[in-house]
């Protein structure tokens, strides 16, 4: 059995954004639609603040103004990707999503940020499908639903990091943090049916099997790869006592907080958080993009 040797982490800074303007008026996912309600504002608050709190028991939490007329901004995983003092800033492929880039613009360069803009035509959802691996430098990027490939060689040139690209096939599954959890130490969560079956390959060369778990479908239809590792936990909205248990011979505590509310717009605890203090190892010499086989 391979587990991590618990690392002395240093406080994680983590981006949150009350869900005061939350709600789901348009659908660019399937969790969006058909559920004849609209989230409950005070449960979606009250669930919110319990995250926000189970964050900031290990971890510094900053929190963004919340703003009108902008339901999903409450994801902060989708307002960029972070990297050192650098943030690459997300480019919507969804209009109804595009009115928050220049919120988090703001925020930013407002925050210290070196704010990096991607090229005209291309899509990029931040840290909703660019995940740091956890082990390594790399950068695993989800495309094909929300981010397009080419937002991945741009961030590999510009960032001067290896980015794999892991191409999605499940619309339940858009973002690459809905299917896919690189935990500390190189531990990695995965969900199999929503990759494409190049991109399968590519995690599973990668990774070795000792340090990656095929999630159930049950687990993946709860998030519970949508997940943070605060260094200390992860923090989900529910797991089976099977992945509690995968969870724990790795050297994680696992905290369960309930999400349900924010499921309906098709996001969960990662989605609702960004991790500020991103500083990937330095690099060692990468390949060149485009990675063979990195479909
Ligand atoms: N309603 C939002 C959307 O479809 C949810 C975003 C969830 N964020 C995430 N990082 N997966 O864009």
């Amino acid at each position: 059995m391979t587990s991590r040797i618990p690392p002395v982490v240093r406080r994680h800074r983590i981006l949150v954004c009350p869900p005061e303007h939350f709600t789901v008026e348009y659908a660019i996912n399937p969790w969006m639609e058909g559920h004849g309600r609209r989230p409950d504002r005070e449960e979606a608050g009250r669930q919110w603040r319990a995250l926000r709190d189970a964050l900031a028991r290990t971890a510094d939490v900053v929190e963004m103004p919340a703003a009108p007329g902008v339901p999903d901004l409450v994801f902060t995983a989708n307002s960029g990707l972070v990297c050192g003092r650098q943030v690459v800033l997300s480019h919507f492929r969804h209009p109804e999503r595009r009115a928050e880039e220049p919120i988090n613009r703001t925020w930013f360069a407002a925050n210290g940020f070196d704010v990096i803009e991607m090229p005209a035509g291309l899509y990029f959802e931040g840290a909703g499908d660019g995940l740091w691996d956890r082990g390594g430098q790399r950068l695993w990027l989800g495309y094909g639903l929300r981010s397009t490939l080419e937002a991945g060689q741009f961030v590999a040139e510009r960032l001067g990091v290896e980015v794999v690209p892991l191409r999605l096939v499940d619309p339940r599954f858009y973002h690459l943090d809905t299917c896919f959890c690189p935990l500390d130490g190189g531990f990695v969560l995965y969900y199999p049916e929503a990759f494409h079956a190049a991109a399968l390959d590519t995690i599973e060369r990668l990774v070795p099997a000792e340090r990656r778990h095929a999630v159930s479908r049950e687990d993946a239809f709860a998030f519970a790869c949508n997940a943070v590792d605060t260094g200390h936990a992860v923090v989900l909205h529910d797991c089976s006592a099977e992945l509690e248990r995968v969870l724990h011979d790795w050297g994680f505590d696992v905290v369960r907080t309930p999400l349900g509310e924010f499921h309906l717009s098709g996001g969960s605890a990662k989605c609702l958080s960004l991790r500020l203090d991103e500083e990937p190892a330095p690099d060692e010499g990468h390949e060149p993009w485009p990675l063979a086989a990195g479909d």
